[in-house]
């Protein structure tokens, strides 16, 4: 990478951080960090740009419909970013379009056409997973008014975007909504490797969570 890069990810991290610091549901500026750190490994691993993997993972919820839908559409955010630290249109464009593949959509999410897209997706993905994505479920749940568990309402299965996005259920219900989903959806081989280990982990939670609604442990 070259200075020039390195100082505009130097300045996405301030304005992430600016940005998202004060979201309490799971996608503070430490989410965005986390998965440009392991989108960097994954693109490491697979040849692709380490720049635009970088920044399109740390600007990758600077206008997620869920935090930000005024700004969804036009990406207004990361579009006021790259234009402020005078990325070039191109560059816009393909970290743009990276960015626009990323989120879970139920049975109309999208696969990355490119390399880069792949692992920005996996890495987001992966944070969705294991003990950080427990703890990032029940805060999004908590942060959406949502109860934690009701075991009368069965969760939804095979949902379209627009289900999944009015879908307001229990949070355990997600996991089988959407988390158990991802492991299978993955593109590169060391995300697929991680998540087998971070599912585990969920489904033994479960396990122990539900032993422990109905007093058995
Ligand atoms: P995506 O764009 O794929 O939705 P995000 O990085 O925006 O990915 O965040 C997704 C995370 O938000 C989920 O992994 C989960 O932690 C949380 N989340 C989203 N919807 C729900 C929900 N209905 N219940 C609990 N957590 C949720
Ligand atoms: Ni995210």
């Amino acid at each position: 990478m070259t200075d020039e890069q390195t100082a505009v990810l130097t300045n996405a991290a301030s304005f992430i951080t600016a940005l998202l610091s004060a979201d309490a549901g799971g996608h503070d500026h430490f989410h965005a960090f986390r998965v440009e750190k392991t989108a960097a490994m994954l693109a490491k691993e697979t040849g692709a740009d380490e720049f635009t993997v970088r920044l399109a993972a740390v600007l990758h919820d600077a206008d997620d419909r869920k935090l930000f839908p005024e700004t969804a559409g036009n990406q207004t955010h990361a579009r006021y970013f790259l234009a402020e630290n005078g990325v070039s249109p191109e560059k816009t464009e393909e970290i743009l379009a990276v960015i626009r593949e990323v989120s879970f959509r139920g049975t109309d999410s999208v696969t990355p056409e490119t390399a880069e897209g792949k692992c920005v997706q996996d890495a987001d993905r992966l944070d969705a997973l294991g003990a950080l994505g427990i703890a990032r479920a029940f805060a999004y749940g908590g942060a959406h008014n949502r109860p934690l568990y009701d075991p009368a309402v069965p969760p939804v299965q095979n949902m379209d975007e627009k289900a999944y996005r009015a879908n307001v259920s229990p949070t355990v219900n997600h996991f089988y909504e959407k988390l158990f989903l991802l492991k299978d959806a993955l593109q590169t081989e060391t995300a697929r490797r991680l998540a087998e280990e971070r599912e585990r982990f969920m489904r033994a939670f479960l396990e122990e969570f539900y032993a422990e609604w109905v007093g058995e442990r």
